[in-house]
């Protein structure tokens, strides 16, 4: 004969990490600091938008982001190593899109395979424009 303490159910189970891609609240102080610093899930500066239209992209360690060539009011950002080897790939703006310097892989801006050898698109990131900064979650 065995019988369980009714306190043994219901306990636990309160913990909730919701922390989905919503906009922080308190993004008044803009620090420029690594994206890969950044918890996952949060929204990083990486840089301002008129740095970005300056150089035609942004570069962040290994994250890379350019304009959308479909919605110039949007940002797409790409994890910069290629898919096929881990070459840094090089965005080519006079081509709007990525190509890795190793094998000639071509990449679009949004890190969808164009050429291989890659098959794997790159890694992409959510992104977007705030406040004439450009922010990345990774
Ligand atoms: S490492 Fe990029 S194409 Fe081979």
């Amino acid at each position: 004969m065995s019988l369980l303490p009714s306190s043994l159910v219901g306990c636990t189970e309160s913990k909730s990490t919701s922390d989905t891609a919503t906009t922080p609240a308190s993004t008044t102080a803009p620090a420029p600091e690594s994206v890969a610093a950044a918890p996952a899930g949060s929204f990083k500066v990486i840089g301002s938008v008129a740095q970005l239209d300056k150089e035609g992209k942004l570069a962040s360690n290994k994250i890379l982001v350019v304009r959308d060539p479909k919605d110039p009011n949007k940002v797409l950002a790409v994890n910069a190593v290629c898919t096929h080897k881990g070459c840094d790939v090089k965005w080519k703006s006079d081509k709007k899109q990525y190509v890795c310097p190793c094998h000639d892989a071509e990449f679009a801006a949004d890190g969808a395979v164009i050429a291989g050898p890659a098959k794997t698109p790159l890694q992409r990131y959510a992104s977007k424009i705030d406040k004439g900064q450009v922010l990345v979650s990774s």
